[in-house]
């Protein structure tokens, strides 16, 4: 059974063990987690759980984003952030959405199946273009958006700007 859980305080050893198997920032992808100690991460947990209930923006600056865990007969395989709405910056690098399978898991459609059930979470917030801003050399994810209705919009050699209709990922 393949789900998608969001983040709350409980979550515990398998998630954290997860998250250090995928590195610090790959492609743009933070996890912040990876080197983190379990203490840490419960602290982490609880702080990520309350800035995603912020309806502003978080520290001055953060806009708010629920993350959420990609779950593989009850074992989590990837991550993915939903973020509420956008700014100038993240217009320009970050966008809406971020996601990541671990790479143990890579190549099995889940990056795929991910990204669409968060466009599904993203559309219940009230998103209904969802921008992606994917490395121009990140293959993979440029599939992965493509494969979900991706729309390119902008083109450098660094970066892709892909926008997606949220309603391409409904059942
Ligand atoms: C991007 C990512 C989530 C994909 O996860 P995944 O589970 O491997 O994805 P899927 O198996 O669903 O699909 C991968 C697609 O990429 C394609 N792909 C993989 N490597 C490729 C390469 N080197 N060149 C071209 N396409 C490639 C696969 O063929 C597949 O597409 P297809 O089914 O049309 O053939 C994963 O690579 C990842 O976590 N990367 C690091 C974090 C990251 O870059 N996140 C995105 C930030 S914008």
């Amino acid at each position: 059974m393949i789900e998608l859980r969001q983040l709350t305080p409980y979550d515990g050893r398998d998630v954290y063990d997860m998250l250090q198997t995928m590195p610090r920032d790959e492609n743009g992808l933070i996890n912040n987690v990876c080197g983190m100690s379990f203490d840490e991460y419960k602290s982490w947990l609880i702080k990520k759980q309350a800035e995603s209930e912020q309806t502003g923006l978080v520290d001055g600056w953060k806009v708010p984003s629920t993350t959420y865990w990609l779950c593989v007969d009850g074992a989590p395989v990837g991550f993915g952030n939903v973020r509420r709405f956008l700014t100038e910056a993240l217009r320009k690098t970050g966008g809406n959405i971020g996601y990541g399978i671990a790479p143990a898991q890579r190549g099995k459609g889940y990056g795929k199946l991910l990204l669409k059930l968060l466009l599904q979470k993203a559309r219940e917030v009230g998103i209904e273009k969802a921008l992606l801003t994917i490395r121009a050399d990140n293959l993979p994810s440029l599939a992965v958006a493509l494969a979900n209705g991706g729309v390119v919009t902008e083109k450098t050699d660094e970066r892709v700007w892909i926008w997606i209709d949220t309603k391409n990922a409904a059942d």
